[in-house]
């Protein structure tokens, strides 16, 4: 860069950062209304279910090293940068053994740290916040039965503290933690669909299109995204438009992509980034699977 874009580039900064110190000074707080208690091994069970098909096992375990699971450092490429997923495993050092259930809310409702620093959004908190309580905290639960795994995470972002205050300003203009209620007027598996699809497997964050500042532009929900912004390459239509979408694909075709990555063509996604999806999809149970189709085959077509 030139000299003159440093300048630039460090007022743009000091501006940013002042704004988002002014912002800056309340700590939201967990949300842990539920109307289900459980008992936690009960929980845990059900969390673990959840960790898989909500990606938490996929993002959080280097593909490289498949037997430490949940100790972070896969590695993810945008347009923003290379992030690397934490250690989320109960170690006390490295991991977040020591994390009390209200701090591990806050994390996935609010998309902030114990220390009170903000999450970049490439750990999809968007979607997730707006899983139920009690599915949090049966994750909450699964992710005590883990084995711990000693292994420091790697820094996130340049070092500058800056960059994570602007995340904060970013939440501000794009962030609302959302409730998904259920809509009395549809079925019980279109409603159960809905919600494995915005908030648990949130498909929307790598399907639906980002303007310029990186906002889910949801009058093209599921439209496919080419801006690059999460994913180093294009992703695909899944509306039910019949040309650039997923329109002809049968309630078969579909079960068999969750089930095998296998287009209807017979080409497969498999071994693409889209394993993010495929590694979460294929856990899916037939109910779930079944749901999720019938809310799939509901959304508009793309124009
Ligand atoms: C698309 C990949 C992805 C998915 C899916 C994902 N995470 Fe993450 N997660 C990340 C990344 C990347 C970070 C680091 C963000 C940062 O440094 O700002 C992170 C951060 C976290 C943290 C903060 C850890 C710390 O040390 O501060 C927790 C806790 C966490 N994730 C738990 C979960 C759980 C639970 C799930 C499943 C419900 C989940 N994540 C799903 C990628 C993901
Ligand atoms: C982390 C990003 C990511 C998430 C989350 C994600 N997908 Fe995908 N998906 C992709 C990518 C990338 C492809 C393209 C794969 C390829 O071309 O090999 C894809 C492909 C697909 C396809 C095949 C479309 C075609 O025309 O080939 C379907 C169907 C699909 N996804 C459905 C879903 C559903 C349903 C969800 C939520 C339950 C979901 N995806 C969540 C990234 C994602």
């Amino acid at each position: 860069m030139k000299p003159t874009s440093w300048i630039l580039a460090f007022l743009v900064l000091t501006v940013i950062t002042v704004i988002a110190l002014t912002l800056s000074g309340v700590r939201p707080q967990p949300d842990l209304a539920t109307t289900r208690l459980q008992a936690p091994d009960v929980l845990a069970e059900r969390g673990r279910y959840l960790a898989d098909i909500a990606g938490c096992r996929n993002c959080h375990s280097d593909l490289q090293n498949p037997e430490a699971a949940f100790a972070g450092g896969r590695m993810f490429e945008t347009r923003f940068g290379t992030y690397y997923s934490p250690n989320i495993t109960p170690d006390e050092k490295t991991g977040i053994g020591r994390w009390k259930k209200e701090e591990f809310m806050v994390a996935l409702q609010y998309g902030v740290s114990p220390k009170g620093s903000h999450y970049y959004p490439v750990f999809p908190y968007a979607s997730l916040s707006s899983m139920r309580n009690e599915d949090l905290l049966a994750i909450y639960e699964f992710m005590k039965t883990v084995p711990p795994v000693n292994r420091k995470s790697r820094e996130n972002g340049r070092a500058l503290f800056v960059w994570r205050n602007a995340v904060q300003l970013w939440k501000r203009l794009a962030f609302t933690r959302r409730i998904i209620e259920p809509d009395p007027l549809r079925t019980a598996a279109w409603n159960r669909g809905r919600y494995l699809a915005d908030a648990v497997m949130h498909c929307g964050e790598c399907h639906t299109p980002r303007n310029f500042i990186g906002v889910m532009d949801n009058k093209r929900y599921l439209a496919g995204d080419d801006s690059r912004m999460v994913m180093n390459r294009a992703v695909p239509d899944i509306t039910q438009n019949k040309i650039s979408g997923i329109g002809y694909w049968s309630d078969q075709h579909l079960l068999r992509y969750f089930r095998s990555g296998l287009r209807p063509d017979g080409s497969t996604s498999r071994n693409e980034l889209a394993g993010v999806a495929y590694h979460t999809m294929n856990h899916l149970t037939d109910d779930d699977a079944r749901a999720l189709i019938v809310y799939l085959k509901s959304v508009p077509p793309s124009r």
